[in-house]
C-alpha cells in the first residue's frame, strides 16, 4: 500500500507555536518532546510493512521535510521507502491528492493499488490498533469503496466533518448515507442528539481508479490531471481550484464508506484540544513550561523562554514564544486565526 502523507498545511490554529513559515505538522510540542507531529506520523505508519511514502508538500516546507525525514530514518520500521512530491502552488487537499497519485502513475504504480491518505498533524495511538485499522480499510477500498475513519463525535465541533452511516454494520464497515464537512453549530447539535453520526477523522483510503474516476465525475478540473502529462499537470496547476477532498469528493460520492474506529484521536485543532489531552496536576492545569502557578485552576500554560508565573487564574491560556505572546479565555482559541490575519495584513 502506499501513503500519501499530506504535509503542506499552514496549519495557524496554535499559534503563536505554529506560523505560516513553520506549520504544526513539523513543531514538536516542547523541547523535550524526541519528536514533531510529522515524524510521530511516519513511526505510526511505518508498523505497516513494506509502507511507500509519498510526502506532499510545498518549496516553502520541503527543507523541513527533508532534514525531519533524515532525523527519524533511523526510528522507522521496516525502511520504508520515500518520494517527496512538491506542489507548485497550495490548493489544499484534493489538488494535492490528486498531484500524488498521479505522481505515482507517472512512476509505474498500477490504478489496481490501494493508498492511504494520512494527516501529518494528528495524534493517534496505539499504533498496533490503528495499523490493524488500516488493514482493515485496505480490504474494504479494495472492493471499490473510498474508506473513512469515524470516531465517535463527543460535542458539536465546527471543525470537523459529520458523516451519517446507514445500519447495519456489514463486516467491520457502514456504508455513508451522507457527508456534511464542517457544519454550522445549530447543525452540529442536531447531529449529534440524532446519534447515527461520526466525526471524520481526516484520513482516507482507495483503489487508485476508484477515486480518479470520482475527481473526473465530481471535480473534472483536478479529474484532468489523469488525462495531462505530468509536465502539464505543474505547469498548470496554479490553475486549479482551491478545494479540499472533503468538499470535491466525499460530500459527493456514493462510495464513501466508514470504519468505526475505538483509539485515541486528536487533531489538536485548538489550544483547547491541546489542553484537554495533556496531563493535569493537581488543580486542573496543564503546563508544558517552567512554571509558578498560585491559585491558577484549569489553566494552559505553554512556553519554553522563561519562567511563567501566574497568580489567581481560571481557564486561562498562556503560550509564551520568542516572539510572541498569547494570553486567551479557554473556549475562545478558535478565534486565533483572526489574530494571525491580522498580523499578516499587517507584514
Ligand atoms: N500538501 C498539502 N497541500 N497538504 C495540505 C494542504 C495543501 O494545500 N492543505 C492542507 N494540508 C494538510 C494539512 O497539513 C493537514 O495535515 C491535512 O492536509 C488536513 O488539512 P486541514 O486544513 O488540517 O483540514 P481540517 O482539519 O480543517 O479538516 C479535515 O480534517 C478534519 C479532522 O481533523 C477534514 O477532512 C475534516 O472533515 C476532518 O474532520
Ligand atoms: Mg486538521
Amino acid at each position: 500500500m502506499k501513503f500519501i502523507v499530506l504535509a503542506g498545511g499552514s496549519g495557524t490554529r496554535l499559534w503563536p507555536l505554529s506560523r505560516k513559515n513553520f506549520p504544526k505538522q513539523f513543531l514538536k510540542l516542547h523541547p523535550q518532546e524526541a519528536e514533531s507531529f510529522f515524524q510521530k506520523t511516519l513511526k505510526r505508519l511505518s508498523f505497516y510493512e513494506e509502507a511507500e511514502f509519498f510526502v506532499v508538500t510545498n518549496n516553502k516546507h520541503k527543507f523541513y521535510v527533508i532534514n525531519q525525514i533524515e532525523e527519524i530514518s533511523k526510528k522507522l520500521k521496516n525502511d520504508p521507502k520515500f518520494e517527496i512530491i512538491l506542489e507548485p502552488d497550495s490548493k489544499n487537499t484534493a489538488p494535492a491528492i490528486a498531484l500524488a497519485i498521479r505522481y505515482a502513475m507517472e512512476k509505474g504504480v498500477s490504478q489496481e493499488e490501494i493508498f492511504f491518505v494520512s494527516p501529518s498533524d494528528h495524534l493517534i495511538k496505539p499504533d498496533k490498533e490503528f495499523i490493524d485499522y488500516i488493514k482493515t480499510a485496505e480490504q474494504i477500498a479494495k472492493k471499490g469503496h473510498i474508506v473513512t475513519f469515524g470516531i465517535k463525535p463527543t460535542r458539536p465541533e465546527t471543525g470537523y466533518g459529520y458523516i451519517k452511516v446507514r445500519a447495519p454494520e456489514i463486516e467491520k464497515f457502514f456504508k455513508v448515507e451522507k457527508f456534511v464537512e464542517k457544519p454550522d453549530i445549530e447543525t452540529a447539535k442536531k447531529y449529534i442528539e440524532e446519534g447515527n453520526y461520526f466525526w471524520n477523522s481526516g484520513m482516507f483510503a482507495f483503489k487508485a481508479d476508484t477515486i480518479i474516476e470520482e475527481f473526473k465525475q465530481h471535480a473534472p478540473q483536478l479529474g484532468k490531471i489523469f488525462e495531462e502529462s505530468y509536465e502539464r499537470v505543474l505547469n498548470d496547476f496554479q490553475t486549479l481550484p482551491e478545494i479540499s477532498i472533503d468538499y470535491a469528493i466525499m460530500e459527493k460520492t456514493q462510495k464513501a464508506a466508514l470504519i468505526p474506529v475505538n483509539i485515541f484521536w486528536s487533531d489538536i485543532g485548538s489550544w483547547e484540544s491541546l489542553y484537554e489531552i495533556l496531563e493535569k496536576d493537581s488543580q486542573g492545569n496543564a503546563v508544558l513550561a517552567e512554571s509558578i502557578n498560585i491559585e491558577t485552576k484549569e489553566s494552559l500554560i505553554v512556553g519554553d523562554k522563561r519562567v511563567i508565573a501566574t497568580l489567581g487564574l481560571q481557564d486561562t491560556v498562556v503560550v509564551e514564544t520568542q516572539d510572541a505572546l498569547l494570553i486567551a479565555k479557554k473556549g475562545e482559541c478558535q478565534k486565533v486565526k483572526e489574530i494571525v490575519k491580522i498580523l499578516s495584513h499587517k507584514a
